[in-house]
């Protein structure tokens, strides 16, 4: 197919956009027959949230993604919200004459209706190129739930059958189903935990090994806070650890503070792939890089949204506690190639090495050892004379940070602007920060994946600066990297 791909000075040259117009969630993420499909929201016809569709890529290598046509268009039954996919190995469904295929399980969302929301599904017998929706749909309704959205859908092994997480107002409900069609309400989950600071949207469950051990698996459940104009960090993704069985999430803590996926403003929706082989046994994710507090206002032109950079997610215990990682998955390292590195110069000199270049997309992975009498270090990145976009640690007030009020157009939002940190008391060994820069957006991902700062940024063209800073003090032990992406 032949298709327009809209191009900008912000039009991002390694993560996932849509050839144009507007997209935010990502759904369906399933792997099948080599390929890994993303499906998203996305308004065909316009740069702002409309008419809801399901747009179609695939990859074989989550990097270069094949932009595909519109796989689910809206029909009588309202438009198509959220949701995910699965394959269908046993053709529980009956769709495929006993072969494998293709799922998807989505909400129709028609705000004229009084159960305006209600999950639907569809199939597809050619890899997911065309697809069919279910006669009988939809498969779930409710009378109580006004948000009643999102499905993510999973085979449970221990009790052979499929299991919904769907978001429910301000928790969660679970179902199963031997079939896909027919299902029936488990339990549900929230109340009096986490945050309830807006609507609970696109949850996700799914078991990872503890430390690597496959004797020790635990149930994450990711849950999506939407929007409200009083919370200034707008939409974002808490996560919650604990047990499954198959029937009802049960919480390590009863009362779990809050934990936050992402201390960046620019990580909504984000779920993970279905169906990854077990050879490679990785859990992926992939989230929305923007905040329903400005996604209709970003600067672009012809196209809107992108999406975070696939994320290999890892349960480890980290001083002391089970925490949810994230780090860029591996296929990452094939598309760098090493451009500068450096140990232990003094700042002036790794600065005069920086100096003469011009960069615009890239990797920094750096190491330092906190020494004595430093306040804070890190990078500037796309300067020029009036712009910069600070990310680093403040020795200060153990914390990571992205500082994107000078980072270039900021003004289409006034919650754009700002600085946002996350605690992160400095390991006496080292620390790290890994630093993923494209046109419009950075990445943090600090001591190895332990806190993340997703956030965008819009610099000029011509913004291609990068210095590094030390407030303290000239020299300090560190290890810097520098590839081309
Ligand atoms: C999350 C969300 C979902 C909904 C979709 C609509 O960003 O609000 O709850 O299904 O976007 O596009």
């Amino acid at each position: 197919m032949l298709q327009t791909i809209k191009v900008d000075k912000y039009r991002p040259k390694f993560h996932f956009s849509p050839a144009s117009e507007w997209m935010n969630d990502p759904n369906g993420l399933v792997y099948f027959d080599g390929e890994y499909h993303l499906f998203y929201q996305h308004h065909p016809y316009g740069t702002d949230f409309g008419p809801i569709h399901w747009g179609h890529a695939v990859s074989r290598d989550l990097m270069t993604w094949e932009h595909l046509p519109i796989a689910l268009a809206p029909d009588e039954k309202g438009m198509i919200f959220s949701g995910s996919a699965v394959v269908d190995w046993n053709d529980t469904t009956g769709f495929f004459g006993g072969k494998p295929g293709l799922v998807a399980i989505f909400t129709h969302h028609n705000p004229g209706l009084t159960r305006k929301e209600s999950q639907s599904i569809a199939y597809s017998k050619d890899c997911g190129r065309t697809w069919i929706k279910y006669r009988g749909n939809p498969v779930v309704t409710s009378d109580t739930y006004h948000d009643f959205r999102d499905p993510k859908v999973f085979w449970h092994e221990e009790t052979k059958r499929w299991v919904m997480v769907l978001a429910c107002g301000q928790t969660v409900c679970l179902y199963y189903s031997p079939n896909l069609i027919e299902w029936t309400f488990g339990s549900e989950f929230g109340e009096g935990i986490g945050s309830h600071d807006a609507v609970w949207e696109c949850p996700d469950l799914f078991a990872l090994s503890l430390d690597g051990d496959r004797t020790q698996r635990k149930w994450v459940l990711l849950v999506s806070i939407g929007n409200e104009p009083h919370i200034k960090e707008g939409s974002r993704t808490q996560y919650f650890t604990g047990h499954l069985d198959g029937r009802t999430f049960i919480p390590d803590e009863a009362s779990q503070t809050v934990r936050w996926l992402d201390h960046g403003r620019d990580n909504y929706a984000g779920v993970s792939w279905s169906d990854i082989p077990e050879e490679d046994g990785r859990r992926i994710y992939i989230g929305w890089m923007s905040n329903w507090k400005y996604a209709n206002t970003t600067p672009t032109e012809g196209w809107r949204g992108a999406m975070t950079i696939p994320r290999e997610l890892t349960l480890e215990s980290r001083n002391g506690e089970t925490v949810l990682i994230q780090r860029p998955v591996r296929e990452l390292e094939k598309i760098r190639t090493l451009l500068i590195e450096t140990e232990g110069e003094a700042v002036n000199e790794l600065n005069l090495v920086l100096k003469d270049q011009q960069l615009e997309t890239y990797e920094i992975v750096v190491e330092f050892k906190p020494g004595e009498g430093i306040d804070s270090f890190g990078f500037k990145l796309r300067t020029s004379e009036q712009e910069e976009t600070v990310a680093g640690y403040s020795v200060k007030d153990s914390a990571v940070f992205v500082d994107r009020t000078r980072s270039g157009t900021v003004d289409f939002h006034e919650h754009f602007s700002g600085k946002h940190q996350a605690i992160m008391p400095p390991d006496q060994q080292s620390l790290q920060l890994r630093l993923l820069v494209d046109r419009s957006s950075v990445e943090v991902f600090a001591n190895d994946g332990l806190v993340v700062i997703t956030d965008l940024i819009y610099p000029s063209s011509s913004a291609l600066g990068l210095s590094f800073f030390c407030n303290g003090k000239n020299e300090i032990p560190y290890q810097v990297r520098i590839y081309k992406l």
